[in-house]
Parts: structure tokens; sequence; C-alpha cells
């Protein structure tokens, strides 16, 4: 009998996650294999809403941000009920593997799964770029590219109206995004939490570009920084007598089509895990590293520590000299 892999997205959604969907279509058909699409992540998994997804089912997707298969962050599947009818739904519908594209609180769904005996893989799907076992996630790389685009147009009204405006990006925990669009928006402060924020410094060194003759200043602020975007603004302008604006760009970054590099490791990230699939391999992440497609132990590769930020927070500072 072919093998038969579902396919789910869970979580924030991602641009790329189409890609990744579509990819592992056509690597099951290329294959010999069944794929099932699974509608609105763990939800739909306890629902049983699945349905075969061939290979002309995923045509006219790659470019399109969202997900087609829906997303959920699912309560249910929290529960000892949702859990158990999840698990019977795989055995029902035949799954050899369920693929999960998500981020961290869906791997870590995936990871319960692989506990309870069902055969699963983890495949990074969230813009924050979190996952330790990764260098990037799907959708990490459009998000940085919609937030530097905003990050241009606020620059010329900015520029105009001589102000300082802080743009908040997401990101959760993790500075990621806002040190990617910071650097490569010549942003002239970028707040991440993973470094603390003196509010003193920001005034001090805002004031001083206006004394070098810089008259209008970006702020990224990644929303992980503990302090929220108006109370820094209140306190800037308080502290320094600056016109400060606030942008927070929200969920406009999580939409849009996939960069090229998004749709490329969709790609990648989705052929493999169904070539692991067919080998009978499960229990595992599929991501990347140094270029390289990497596949480690589901528990261990979201135990590993995260790449530290210190350079580019470094970099940061010593180009906005
Ligand atoms: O994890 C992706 C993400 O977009 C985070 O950056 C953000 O904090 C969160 O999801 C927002 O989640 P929700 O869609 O539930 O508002």
């Amino acid at each position: 009998m072919a093998k038969r892999i579902g396919v789910l997205t869970s979580g924030g959604d991602a641009p790329g996650m189409n890609a990744c969907v579509r990819a592992c279509a056509r690597t099951a058909a290329y294959l010999g294999m069944e794929c099932f699409g699974i509608r609105r992540g763990y939800d739909g998994l306890i629902a049983g809403e699945m349905f075969p997804l061939g290979p002309r089912d995923v045509s006219d997707t790659i470019q399109r941000g969202g997900t087609i298969l829906k997303s959920a962050r699912s309560a249910a599947f929290q529960t000892p009920e949702g859990f158990g009818r999840a698990c019977e739904m795989v055995k029902n519908f035949k799954l050899d593997c369920v693929v999960v594209i998500g981020g961290n609180g869906s791997l870590r769904g995936a990871i319960d799964l692989q506990r309870a005996g069902v055969p699963v893989l983890g495949l990074p799907g969230t813009i924050d770029n979190d996952l330790p076992f990764t260098d990037f996630t799907i959708g990490f790389d459009t998000a940085v590219n919609t937030a530097l685009s905003a990050i241009g147009n606020v620059r010329d009204t900015s520029a105009s109206h001589e102000r300082v405006t802080i743009i908040e990006v997401m990101g959760r925990e993790c500075g990621d995004i806002a040190i990617y669009s910071g650097i490569t928006g010549g942003a002239e402060i970028i707040l991440v939490p993973e470094e603390p924020v003196d509010i003193s410094d920001v005034c001090r060194r805002l004031l001083e570009e206006r004394n070098k003759g810089k008259m209008s200043s970006i702020i990224i602020k990644a929303e992980g920084v503990d302090i929220n975007a108006n109370t820094l603004d209140e306190e800037i302008t308080k502290r320094s007598g600056l016109d400060v604006k606030v942008v927070v760009l929200s969920y406009i970054q999580r939409g849009g089509a996939p960069s090229a590099a998004d749709r490329l490791l969709a790609s990648r990230l989705g052929h493999k895990a169904v070539e692991l699939c067919r080998d009978g391999v499960s229990g595992m992440t599929v991501g990347v590293r140094d270029g390289e497609i990497v596949w480690d132990d589901l528990e261990s590769a979201m135990a590993m520590p995260r790449k530290p930020l210190d350079e580019l927070i470094q970099l940061a500072k010593e180009l906005v000299v």
C-alpha cells in the first residue's frame, strides 16, 4: 500500500507555508505516495477535516501568502480528550506520518504526538525565526522584507517632519525581525529583547544625532522588548522634547507574497520531509543550517541553544556613528 502523509499548518501563518504544502503534495506524487491536507491545524486533525491533496490541487499556490490549509492555535488539542481524538484520527485516516508546519507551540504539540506514538515531522513555519534547530524559518525573510519596505516609507515622512518614529515589529521573544530589518533599513536605534533597554541612553543617542545634523531617526522596536511602544514614545517625548510617532506593523508583516528565499526554503524542507517519511523516518525536525538541509531528533532540536544575536547587535551600533 502506498505510504500516506498528512500535512497541517499551525499557529501564526507565515508566507511560504503554501510553497511547503505544495512541495509535500508534489513530492508525494513524484514518489508514488499519497498526501492528505489537514485543515485548521490541530483543530482539523481532531475533527478529521482531511482531504486528498494531489499535485494539481496545489497549482497556483507557491506565490500566495497565508496558508490554503488555514491555521489555528488549537485550545482543544491542549485537552486530554482533544489530544486523544487527534491521535485516533491519525489511525482512522491511516496516516503514516503527520507533517506539522508551524512555530514553537506547534512543534511542542508535535513532540507530544510523537511521544504518544504518532509519527510526526516538524517543519519551521513562523515569521519569528525563533527556532533553534534552523538558521531560518519559513516566512522570516518575507517578513523582514515587508518591514524593510515599511521602514523606507516611514523614513520619507519622518525626514520631512524631522521626527523620531518608533516602528514596532513582531517576533515574540526573539529580536531577529527587528535586528535584520533594522540593520538593512539603516535604523538609528534597534531595541531587541536580547538586550536590556535603557531609555536614558536612547534619548542621549537621539540628541547626539541631532547635534551631528541628523534631524530624523528611526527606532525599530521588537514586540518582545519589555516596554510598549506608546510608553516608550511618552518617555522619549518627555525626556528629550523630540517629536515622536509610533507605527505598529502588526499583521501587515505576516501577510503578502513569499520572497524567493522563502519559496525555495519551503520547497526544500517540504521535499525532504516527504523523503524522510518514505524512508520510515519520523520524530524529526527538518531545518537548514549553513545552507544544508538537516534533520534532527525533534526533542533535542527544540532544546538546542539559540544562536546569539551579539554580533548583529554590535554591527548595528557601529554602523550608526
Ligand atoms: O508567532 C508569529 C506571530 O506573528 C508573533 O510574531 C506574534 O507575537 C503572534 O504570532 C501574534 O499571534 P496572533 O495571530 O495569535 O495574534
